[in-house]
């Protein structure tokens, strides 16, 4: 029952995108990926949302829901749905009454997946409320990205930062049920920056859940699978001792996978184009006439993440204004870097 008065209760959630740099892309079950990954938590390209709530409602009520500034009908059903599927797992939402207003600093039309960053908003927003009214079973972390995980895997990365893992590796270690910050890492990790070239600001062709189950069939499951264990702890080595050319080398032959993965499924995608190409080459060019440790990453989509230190910041955005923001629509980048993950202001 609709009950706007009782709901006193403010605060808002500020949580980062992230990139991946080895792929969850599978899922079994409830949310529960196919294979481990490991992310960097972004820093500027983020989701601010505010709540308003009550938890002494008579029944759940998700009342007003804005979505930069305007009710939008799709944005207010897949949250609703969100909470009703959560009833099982958090008894507490039958008392809740909830208004969300969510707005993201980056441009919607940029073509960056914000369903990291809006889950992760929501996520932490909810671990929030209940570690008001109870005892958490677990951390606030482990809780907020468990939550952020129902709603969309990857925002399950998007609590802690600057980098993050999720998922059990071959030695059983670490959750697919929630991810964890990753401890040991090189100095030379640190503020490690992320360009992301926008070459078409389109929407997705491919939808995040269609994309996942299309590995359900696929003649190569089992082999990515594998490769995706191999690479985990591949990149976990090189990542803690400050190893570049492996860090590099494993980081693009896994959005190359990603892509070979969508390219080879039934049906088949193909979601790079011609500019994303150029750019790819025109950056291993770059690196082998240089010997700057610049490499590249790709979402689902044909944008290009770039990915180099902090100490090689000047001459890489040099690079970028020289010679691949004529790659880019309307020659638009977003300069990021690693981020801490998400912050929540009472
Ligand atoms: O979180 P989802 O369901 O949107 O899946 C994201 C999948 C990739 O972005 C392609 C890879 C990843 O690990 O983030």
């Amino acid at each position: 029952m609709k009950n706007p008065e009782l709901k006193t209760n403010k605060f808002r959630v500020s949580a980062p995108s992230n990139i991946a740099f080895v792929k969850y892309w599978g899922k079994e079950g409830r949310q529960l990926p196919l294979n481990p990954s490991v992310s960097m938590t972004l820093s500027h390209c983020k989701t601010m949302t505010s709540f308003e709530y009550s938890t002494k409602a008579a029944a759940f009520n998700l009342d007003q829901t804005l979505f930069e500034g305007k009710f939008e009908k799709a944005f207010h059903t897949r949250l609703h749905k969100y909470f009703l599927s959560l009833y099982d797992l958090c008894p507490e939402l039958s008392q809740l009454d909830l208004s969300i207003a969510s707005e993201n600093t980056f441009p919607h039309s940029a073509g960056i997946a914000s369903s990291a960053s809006a889950y992760g908003a929501i996520g932490t927003g909810l671990t929030h409320i209940l570690n008001k009214i109870k005892i958490l079973d677990h951390s606030f972390e482990q809780t907020a990205s468990f939550f952020a995980r129902l709603g969309s895997g990857s925002a399950s990365r998007s609590i802690e930062g600057p980098f993050v893992r999720w998922g059990r590796d071959q030695s059983n270690y670490g959750s697919n049920e929630f991810a964890q910050k990753v401890e040991d890492i090189h100095a030379s990790f640190e503020g490690m920056q992320d360009c992301i070239l926008l070459v078409d600001t389109n929407e997705k062709s491919v939808s995040s859940s269609l994309g996942h189950s299309l590995m359900n069939e696929h003649f190569y499951r089992s082999g990515r699978i594998a490769q995706a264990h191999c690479n985990f702890l591949e990149i976990l080595n090189a990542m803690k001792s400050g190893d570049f050319l492996k860090f590099g080398a494993i980081l693009e032959s896994e959005a190359l996978s990603l892509h070979g993965l969508m390219m080879s499924s039934n049906p088949s995608y193909m979601l790079l184009k011609a500019n994303s190409v150029k750019i790819i080459e025109e950056v291993i060019r770059f690196r082998n006439e240089s010997s700057v440790p610049l490499y590249f990453t790709i979402d689902a989509g044909p944008n290009i993440h770039l990915i180099y230190p902090n100490s090689s910041k000047q001459k890489v955005e040099e690079f970028i204004e020289s010679e691949l923001k004529t790659f880019c629509y309307n020659g638009q980048y977003i300069l990021d870097q690693a981020g801490s993950g998400v912050t929540v202001h009472e």
